[in-house]
Order: structure tokens, then sequence, then C-alpha cells
């Protein structure tokens, strides 16, 4: 079981600590935080929770609009943590948030090409790869309709 807990004063230590020591596809908890920083307008940065455990990290668009519907991105699961179902926790986690609130029906995410394993949980979680993103054709856009 894991949960959705917004970044904040209190858990921040816990979240820049979390480890990353292959920065592919998604950079370390740091860069994370500022970009969920730049984009603060719309979005808002998650520690993935297991019970009184920091997991992970993902930055969730919060206020979507008609032409930017729900989305995530930046979803990582620290090192000492993967490969034991949290990923997937935490994309189900996600989607209940938006099921709840549904200020939009549709989630939008991108995902490259090569990251076999993230494409796998977003499918079992009932994504549909889409098209090519036109900004970036080594990404896949890939969609869930709430
Ligand atoms: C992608 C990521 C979030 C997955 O998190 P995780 O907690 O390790 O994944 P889970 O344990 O929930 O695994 C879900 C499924 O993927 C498989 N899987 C995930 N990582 C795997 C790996 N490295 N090797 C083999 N299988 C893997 C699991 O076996 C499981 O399959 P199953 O349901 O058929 O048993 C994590 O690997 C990560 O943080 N990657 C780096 C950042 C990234 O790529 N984020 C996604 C950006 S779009």
């Amino acid at each position: 079981m894991v949960n959705l807990q917004e970044v904040n004063a209190t858990n921040f230590n816990e979240c820049i600590s979390l480890k990353r020591e292959n920065c592919r596809f998604v950079g370390n908890a740091e860069s994370v935080l500022a970009e969920a920083y730049l984009y603060r307008d719309d979005s808002l940065a998650y520690a993935i929770r297991s019970n009184e455990t920091i997991v992970g990290l993902v930055i969730v668009r919060v206020f979507p609009t008609e032409t930017h519907p729900y989305s995530f991105t930046n979803l990582f699961i620290a090192d000492d943590f993967q490969k034991r179902g949290y990923g997937k926790l935490a994309v189900e986690a996600i989607i209940d948030k938006f099921r709840r609130e549904r200020r939009s029906n549709v989630v939008q995410i991108q995902v490259h090409h090569s990251n076999e394993f993230a494409r796998k949980i977003y499918t079992q979680c009932g994504f549909i790869e889409r098209k090519k993103s036109q900004w970036d054709n080594h990404f896949l856009v890939m969609e869930l309709v709430l």
C-alpha cells in the first residue's frame, strides 16, 4: 500500500536523501524538486510513501486545462526500493487521486520508447500508447481515460 504526500518542509530532507545512482530517464531528487518548483503554477511534487517510509517522488499536474489534461512526470522509485511493486502502486495511487478529483477525464503522459519497465507498468495500469511525441519523437504519448 502506498500513498502520496505533498512535498513540504517536514518531509523535504527525507525526499532529497532518496538515492539514485543511475539518473537515466529521470534526474535525481534535487532536480525533480527543482522542476516541480519551476512548474508550480499547475504542478506539485509528491512523495511516494509506504507506511512511514518515503520510497520515491513524482510531479503531478494537479490543475489540468482543456488543452493540458491530467499528467504526471519524473516518477522514480529510489534505488533501495525498486522492484518491490512500489512503482505500479504509485501509478495506481495517482490514478485514484485523479478519479476522486475529476478535474479532467483524461491522463496523458510521455515515456521514452526505450523505458520498457515504465511502459510495462503504465500498460498494466490501463494506459494506451497513442502516438509519438511531437516534442521529441523518442517519446511516446500514453493516455488513460478516467
Ligand atoms: C520505472 C520504475 C518507476 C519502476 O518502479 P519499481 O517499483 O521498480 O517497479 P515495480 O516493482 O512496481 O514493477 C512493476 C513491473 O515491472 C517489472 N520491473 C520493473 N523494474 C524492473 C527491472 N529493473 N527489471 C525487471 N523487471 C522490472 C516488475 O517485474 C513488475 O512486473 P510484474 O508486475 O509483471 O511483476 C523504476 O524502475 C524507476 O524509478 N526507474 C527510473 C526512473 C524512470 O524511468 N521513471 C519512469 C519515467 S516515465
